[in-house]
């Protein structure tokens, strides 16, 4: 062990983990604590309780300069720096539910020597509220902008590190600036409630992009036009770019829908009306629906069909099925009487759970047997390897619904799909492929 005083983490979640393990690897001593004390056993153990790439190898290679407990006496008595990792869901009102935060505070000693560094994303106001509430905690704001799957990478390399100082609390603000700044990523240094709206800000625009091209998405279907092309043309504008512009079946996990809801919410509770905010999460809503208005089209009545679900997570290399467009489906489509089996390749056990009431399938192979149709929920890229060539003869009905435009479109028509994708001209193939591809579908087989 170094002589460097640790480095505090309240909350080994998601977040929480991939924050002690990369400044462990950054070569700082971490003592992280959750009240989890089964999390904290395993961990402890060296096991990874979340599929995220890079962690398991990490915490194997940092062992030594990592210390997980489930006490907080353990993190005051040698960390002063904390980073504050619990979670925030939302309550029914849409309001983030700030208790797990509030706990943490009213655990810490106002004695001046610690500072609390907010990574959980609340809503503008907790810090200043915080700082009022509590002023002999240094407070900092310093949200967190990962993405799950790519989550240690983004870490390690951020675009930005925006860090938002409450009265005091320079000192802290500083030394959490020194541990990111070998990282490279610009540093925003700035108040604590333009912090916090920075985050809410940044992750509303993201899924407002989504919900907008999934509007053009439904547009591009009655008029011909291909969503993919037009979010390429639209991308090579520099004023708009290309990220987040890939239409599907809705946007989910444990960020987007939690902290546009907040925003909103939180906007709502000043008197104001967000009202794009409002439009972009119905758009959302209605998109993940969308799928079953296609199985219908080839299928008619759904009831006593069976419709494969292949990708459970709310987006690949992860295991999270938190506001996943896999649950919004199976539950519509049991609605309307259809038998649901599903296949992810890495969620099961969440899926048991949040899932109970489909058959979950070992592989996509067994979820296709016998189905009327399949629809891509997730773009796992062992989706795209299968042999849909041979899977095509062991489905009652040769339907494939591609809730994320993964597949080859043109490759599914040939081999004698009724591919259908989301806001793709002629059912899937580009428009300068259609013909050929129609051809290829009338061809015998
Ligand atoms: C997001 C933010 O990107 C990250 O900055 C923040 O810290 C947490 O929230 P994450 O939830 O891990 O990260 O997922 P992300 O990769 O951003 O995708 C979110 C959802 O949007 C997924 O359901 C994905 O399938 C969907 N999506 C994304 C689209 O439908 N279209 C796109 O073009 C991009």
């Amino acid at each position: 062990m170094s002589d460097e005083r640790p480095i505090g983490v309240i909350g080994v979640g998601w977040v929480g983990l991939v924050t002690a393990t990369c400044f462990a690897e950054l070569g700082h001593p971490v003592v992280a604590m959750d009240i989890d004390p089964q999390k904290v056993r395993a961990l402890s153990r060296g096991r990874v309780p979340i599929h995220e790439p890079g962690i398991a190898e990490l915490l194997e290679r940092n062992g030594e300069r990592l210390t997980f407990t489930t006490e907080m006496e353990d993190v005051l008595e040698s960390a002063r720096l904390l980073f504050c990792c619990v979670d925030t869901p939302p309550t029914y009102s849409g309001d983030a539910d700030l208790s797990r935060v509030q706990a943490v505070v009213s655990q810490l000693p106002e004695d001046g020597q610690y500072a609390l560094v907010m990574k959980s994303t609340v809503p503008s106001g907790t810090g200043r509220a915080i700082c009022r509430d509590a002023p002999g905690i240094a407070y900092v704001s310093c949200p967190e902008f990962l993405k799950e799957g790519t989550a240690v990478q983004d870490f390690l390399h951020p675009d930005r590190v925006v860090i938002g100082a409450g009265a005091g609390a320079e000192w802290a603000a500083a030394e959490v600036e020194g541990l990111y700044r070998p990282l490279g990523g610009k540093i925003v240094r700035t108040d604590v409630a333009s912090a916090e709206m920075i985050k809410l800000a940044a992750n509303a625009f993201l899924a407002t992009k989504i919900s907008f091209i999934n509007e053009i998405a439904n547009v591009c279907e009655e008029v011909g036009a291909d969503v993919t092309e037009v979010a390429r043309g639209m991308g090579l504008d520099r004023r708009i770019g290309p990220a987040f512009l890939r239409a599907g079946a809705g946007y989910g996990g444990s960020c987007f829908p939690k902290d546009v809801s907040a925003l909103k919410q939180l906007a709502g509770n000043t008197g104001y009306h967000f009202q794009l905010l409002t439009a972009v999460i119905e758009v959302n809503e209605l998109q993940k629906r969308r799928i079953i208005g296609k199985l219908q089209k080839h299928l008619g009545p759904l009831a006593g069909k069976t419709i494969a679900l292949l990708g459970l997570a709310f987006k690949p290399d992860t295991d999270d099925m938190r506001e996943a467009s896999s649950l919004v489906l199976a539950s519509r489509l049991q609605g309307e009487g259809a038998t649901v089996r599903g296949y992810d390749p890495v969620s099961r056990e969440a899926a048991a759970k949040l899932l109970p009431s489909i058959e979950l399938t070992d592989s996509a192979t067994d979820a296709l047997d016998g189905a009327d149709a399949a629809v891509i929920v997730t773009e796992w890229p062992e989706f795209a390897e299968l042999d849909w060539g041979s899977l095509r003869d062991r489905m009652a009905k040769p339907v494939v619904v591609d809730g994320r435009n993964f597949l080859d479109a043109r490759a599914m028509r040939a081999a004698g799909f009724a591919y259908e994708g989301i806001g793709l001209a002629n059912d899937g193939a580009r428009p300068n492929e259609a013909e050929s591809a129609e051809s290829a579908e009338a061809a015998p087989r």
